[in-house]
């Protein structure tokens, strides 16, 4: 067995598979990619968070321009919630933003500024769900845990299960085939290679089989790359008329200027003005915004209590 977990000998059928998968991610894979250069969990913690549903380019300079401002979790622990809101414009949703500041609050508070070390502990945590706890697990602690990002699902799905989506998938399913996969050491760069021929080469539309290192064993591409019925999706609502707009909207006001109610109903398209208050105080709830005593609406300056 090698460093990688494969055999040039295959003496596992995906054995195979592994190696062309490792061979191919050497040569292409985006090892320049900043939060990949650190083991440290903080930075990796925050390249996921930013990175679930914002692209790479995206990220790249919301990513560096954080971490020189909040090299820590200590460090972020002291900003405000208006601070991180605000250095989050741009990125969208914003509770991604509150969630890291409440987690490093409470790691900071009661884990002495280190993240736990299972992934159990990790979910325990604000904002962390499944994902990203398993992403720290594997990419700043190099343990063997699936990654399942929409990238890794549809490899393993077209790979594995013949499937061109993940969509329709049981997740223990998926799950599985994925864990099949992964080989014993090694799964950090394993899951990065599947990540990477996700987004360059195996991707959603028009994949690019003729350039994929596994192809010779792909169950979609052996079974002729069926398409997968797709049931009619009800033409989805434009984001200018969601309530997500809205709040956006009302969030994005607050990052210049505190302002009164009148203020931010006059801002508001005139189709969300009669629901003003009811995104305010959902956004109240959340820790979003908060209204001064006189009434003034602004970002908070602290964590809302409870
Ligand atoms: N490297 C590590 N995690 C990643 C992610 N979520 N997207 C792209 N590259 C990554």
């Amino acid at each position: 067995m090698k460093a990688n977990g494969t055999s040039a000998t295959a003496e596992h059928p995906l054995d195979a598979v592994r190696l062309d998968l490792m061979r191919w991610y050497r040569l292409r894979g985006r090892h320049a990619l900043p939060w990949r250069l650190t083991r440290d969990p903080y930075p990796v913690l925050i390249s996921e968070v930013m990175l679930q549903q914002t692209q790479v380019d995206r990220v790249l300079p919301y990513y560096d321009a954080w971490l020189a401002r909040w090299p820590t979790f200590a460090a972020l622990a002291k900003a405000t919630p208006a601070d991180v809101i605000r250095a989050w414009a741009g990125l969208g949703y914003n509770r991604r933003a509150l969630n890291l500041h409440r987690l490093a609050v409470e790691v900071t508070n009661t884990h002495g500024s280190e993240l736990p070390g299972s992934i159990p502990a990790l979910l325990q945590l604000p904002g962390i769900g499944p994902y990203t706890a398993r992403a720290i697990a594997c990419f700043a602690r190099e343990e063997r845990a699936v990654v399942a990002d929409t990238n890794i699902a549809r490899v393993v799905a077209r790979l594995t299960l013949g499937q061109e989506t993940a969509k329709g998938i049981r997740p223990g399913v998926l799950h599985g085939s994925a864990e099949a996969l992964l080989p014993t050491t090694c799964a950090r760069d394993h899951n990065l290679a599947l990540m990477d021929l996700g987004a360059l080469v195996c991707v959603a539309r028009a994949p690019l089989c003729g350039s994929c290192p596994v192809a010779r064993d792909c169950a979609w591409l052996a079974a002729g790359s069926p398409r997968t019925a797709t049931p009619a999706r009800a033409p989805a609502e434009r984001f200018e008329h969601t309530a997500r707009f809205a709040r956006g909207r009302i969030v994005a006001a607050l990052r210049h200027a505190e302002r009164p109610l009148p203020e931010l109903v006059e801002m508001l398209p005139a189709r969300h003005r009669a629901n003003a208050t009811l995104y305010l105080a959902a956004l109240e709830r959340e820790g979003m915004v908060r209204q001064s005593p006189g009434g003034v609406w602004a970002l908070p300056t602290e964590i809302r209590a409870g």
